[in-house]
């Protein structure tokens, strides 16, 4: 029973799934928007929000004037996401589709920027997905990724034990995340200041980095 809801988590469905990604919206806020705030998005941005969830990132992002792609492979979390940034999709500043992290529907050097919120835990082959999000990133592109779910560098869990016992997820550690992005082929990793201790956030740089967003 629990084992059922908490898959909601990982992908969403029906009506529970629904309730879920709305709260994400107002849960995960605080991490979105320190890591948006750190990332100098500008209209000139290309992004893609891998895992959007309800929307919240893109609705943040495509404030600013810039153009967000968004992928889920829940349909019941790219339906919340569209239903609230309708406007945006509706003036094309917005597009969002079903897709796993593992297989991208873009080819070639696409975006400025790609984010990921609360969301690599649950990814299959992980250091693929990396491989892949560098691929679709243009040089001087950036990868951001934020976590409430990870593992200090002593391997001490910092993430509520009820999610780690009721769900598939995988907790990597800063150095590890910072080995699996180099090893994809970026070529800097920073950290980023997140809204609380609980938070894991960093970026990783194709290309030469110039500030913490660029
Ligand atoms: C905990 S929610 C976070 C949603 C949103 N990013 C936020 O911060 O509010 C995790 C989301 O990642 C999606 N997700 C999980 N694994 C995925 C994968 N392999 N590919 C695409 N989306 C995935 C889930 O469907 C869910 O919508």
């Amino acid at each position: 029973m629990l084992k059922k809801l908490f898959t909601n988590f990982r992908k969403p469905t029906g009506f529970t799934g629904r309730l879920l990604v709305g709260m994400m919206n107002w849960a995960h806020g605080p991490g979105i928007r320190a890591v948006v705030g750190q990332l100098a998005v500008t209209p000139d941005d290309i992004v893609l929000d891998i895992g959007c969830g309800g929307g919240a990132a893109i609705a943040l992002m495509a404030g600013k004037g810039t153009k967000v792609h968004g992928v889920d492979h829940s349909v019941v979390s790219v339906e919340k996401s569209l239903a609230k940034n309708r406007v945006a999709v509706r003036n094309g500043r917005v597009a969002i589709q079903v897709a796993d992290a593992l297989r991208l529907p873009f080819s070639g050097e696409t975006f400025t920027l790609v984010t990921a919120f609360e969301t690599i835990y649950f990814w299959e082959n992980i250091q693929e997905c990396f491989r892949r999000i560098h691929g679709v990133l243009r040089l001087g592109g950036r990868f951001a990724i934020a976590l409430e779910g990870w593992k200090g560098e002593n391997g001490e869990i910092n993430c509520p034990k009820v999610f780690v016992d009721n769900l598939p997820i995988t907790l990597y550690s800063e150095g590890e995340l910072r080995e699996s992005l180099l090893t994809a082929g970026f070529d800097s990793v920073s950290s980023l200041k997140g809204p609380s201790r609980k938070w894991l956030c960093v970026a990783a740089f194709k290309g030469r980095q110039n500030t913490p967003g660029k």
